[in-house]
């Protein structure tokens, strides 16, 4: 199997996908949102890093519950369409950023109490890559972080 080719078909797949339907996973939170929230209370957790957030289903469902939200993927319309959404819901508690997870993090070590994600690491990765992207979310976690 061609990785490289593999990767690229699934980012325009992915591209394609919000620009002709942001809402496909649609608004409501996923089931793994709701089981994190409940961690995420029971653990104090503020600040949350979410990767592969799409168009922010789970995002905005963090953000109404008063987490401060870094929420990053690499589709442009998808990082769009939840600064859109979630300009009626949140001030300075979101920071949406557009990046690759193959490269490293663009956030200082221990900046999280928390990192999400959901149905990211089944995408088109190696498990080298997947190492990778593992060692920087220890990186930018702080001590203890979950
Ligand atoms: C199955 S969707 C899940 C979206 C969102 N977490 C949700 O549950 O609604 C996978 C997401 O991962 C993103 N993604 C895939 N590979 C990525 C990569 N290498 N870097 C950043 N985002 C990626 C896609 O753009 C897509 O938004």
């Amino acid at each position: 199997m061609d990785a490289r080719k593999t990767f690229d078909e699934q980012k325009r797949h992915w591209q394609d996908v919000y620009e002709t339907n942001p809402d496909k996973f649609g608004q409501s939170p996923s089931s793994a949102a709701l089981l994190a929230h409940e961690l995420f209370a029971a653990r104090g957790v503020k600040t949350a890093l979410e990767l592969g957030c799409g168009a922010g289903r789970d995002t905005l469902f963090f953000l109404q519950q008063g987490l401060r939200v870094t929420a990053a993927d690499y589709a442009t319309r998808a990082i769009k369409a939840l600064a859109e959404r979630a300009s009626g819901i949140s001030s300075g508690q979101l920071s949406v950023v557009e990046h690759d997870v193959r490269l490293p993090l663009p956030f200082a070590g221990r900046s999280f109490d928390a990192c999400y994600s959901h149905m990211l690491l089944c995408m088109a990765l190696t498990t080298k890559e997947i190492e990778g992207i593992l060692l920087e979310i220890w990186r930018v976690l702080k001590p203890g972080g979950l």
